[in-house]
This record gives structure tokens, C-alpha cells and sequence, in this order.
């Protein structure tokens, strides 16, 4: 499974990228709305300089033809660019358009195994099961994302599975467990799972042992 982050925050992405694990960053409208100074497109375009792997970028148009439009021009702006379209019927229009461009997409806000199948059915490249958002009005938003990987791999449906809305290191673990292709996760989560107390406790240890060792043997160590 592969990490994405789930930011449009340049310093989380730089300091996360520098960690050698995040393989793409996902973005959506109320990400980029929390930050300043950029435009939409300077933002996209510099997040794909430093990940220069796949970024998710969203068109907010919801009438067909001005979806396509804006869709086009976010592709413009790097070969990285995957466009982000809601999951509704003139979006899914816009999905087999662009995947017959060649152009990569994502449909958004799935929580549906049969939504899953209809991004799956217009060409998406992935498709984004909101676990949290599930999870939040007491649905299994886990669950659903175990079910759209059953249904593709019965399918041979070559749609990638990436898990979205992950609000803690469970859901990271247990959407490997589930079968996802990518987890997109937010920058505090990433932080946690990075983190065990028994990691932290051996390493303390090693360093206070290696010192010990080292004001006994001097030069010789
Ligand atoms: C995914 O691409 C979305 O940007 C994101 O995961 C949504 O998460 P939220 O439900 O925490 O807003």
C-alpha cells in the first residue's frame, strides 16, 4: 500500500517528503481554502515539484462542460496533476472523457460500493471511499472499503482502491489489512504512526549504552 498525504500545507508536504515515504499528496477545496499567499494553480503546481509523484487536485464546476474545462486546465499545470471529480453523473461524464485523454482522475466523496463501481465503469484511475465520514454517522467506513477492493478484484477492475478521510493510525493499518492500493493520510497522522514507545525506549537505550561504552574505550570505541 502506498501513502499519500492529505494536505495542500507546502511545509507539510516538504517535511514529509523528506521522510521518504509519501509517494503523492490529495487535496481538496476545503484544504486549499485553509491556506494563504498562493493561487489554487501555484499551489498545485508547486506541490507537484516537490512530490513529483501523483497530486490529486479538484475541479469545483458541477455543470459537465465547465467541470471538463477546469479539469483540463488543472491537468495543464504538471504531468503529476490527477483530477479530483465528485462522484455525480455529469462528473462520471467528465471521468470517461478525461481517461479516454489519458488524463489520470480520482472520483471524490464515494461511500458506496455500487459509486465505487461507477467511477470504476467511466475509467477511473482511483476511486475515494471517505472512511471517516462513514465512520462519523455510525456507519463502517472500514467496511466499505474491504467491500470495493472484493468487488474489483472479482471484476479484474484495474480502478485503484485509496482509502480517504483517515482520522487515525487504525484506519492506516487496517486499510492495508482491508486490501486498499493507497491511503491518504493527514500530516498528524502520518507523525503518529511513525511514533511506538518501545521504538523511543530502545533507541534511548542504545544511546545511553553506546556512550558508556564510549567514555570507557575513549579513542579505542
Ligand atoms: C481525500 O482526498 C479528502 O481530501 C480527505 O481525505 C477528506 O477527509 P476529511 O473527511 O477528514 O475532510
Amino acid at each position: 500500500m502506498r501513502f499519500f498525504l492529505d494536505t495542500a500545507n507546502l511545509e507539510e508536504i516538504r517535511e514529509a517528503a523528506a521522510w521518504g515515504v509519501v509517494d503523492g499528496v490529495t487535496t481538496n477545496p476545503s484544504l486549499v481554502a485553509r491556506e494563504g499567499d498562493l493561487s489554487f494553480r501555484e499551489r498545485v503546481k508547486a506541490i507537484a515539484d516537490i512530490v513529483a509523484g501523483p497530486v490529486s487536485a479538484e475541479a469545483v464546476s458541477l455543470e459537465g462542460e465547465a467541470m471538463l474545462r477546469e479539469a483540463r486546465e488543472l491537468a495543464l499545470l504538471s504531468p503529476h496533476v490527477v483530477v479530483k471529480i465528485p462522484m455525480t453523473p455529469e462528473g462520471m461524464g467528465v471521468v470517461r472523457t478525461l481517461s479516454r485523454e489519458g488524463r489520470a482522475t480520482n472520483v471524490t466523496l464515494v461511500f458506496s460500493v455500487n459509486q465505487a463501481l461507477l467511477a470504476a465503469a467511466a475509467g477511473a484511475t482511483y476511486v475515494s471511499p471517505f472512511v471517516g465520514r462513514l465512520d462519523d454517522t455510525g456507519q463502517d467506513g472500514m467496511g466499505l472499503v474491504r467491500e470495493i477492493v472484493s468487488a474489483f478484484r472479482a471484476g479484474s477492475v484495474t480502478t485503484r482502491v485509496l482509502a480517504a478521510s483517515v482520522r487515525h493510525p487504525r484506519h492506516v493499518a487496517e486499510a492495508a489489512l482491508a486490501g486498499a492500493d493507497v491511503v491518504t493520510l493527514p500530516f498528524k497522522v502520518l507523525k503518529q504512526i511513525f511514533h511506538h514507545p518501545l521504538t523511543e525506549k530502545g533507541i534511548a537505550s542504545f544511546v545511553a549504552d553506546w556512550e558508556s561504552y564510549r567514555s570507557r574505550h575513549g579513542d579505542r570505541a
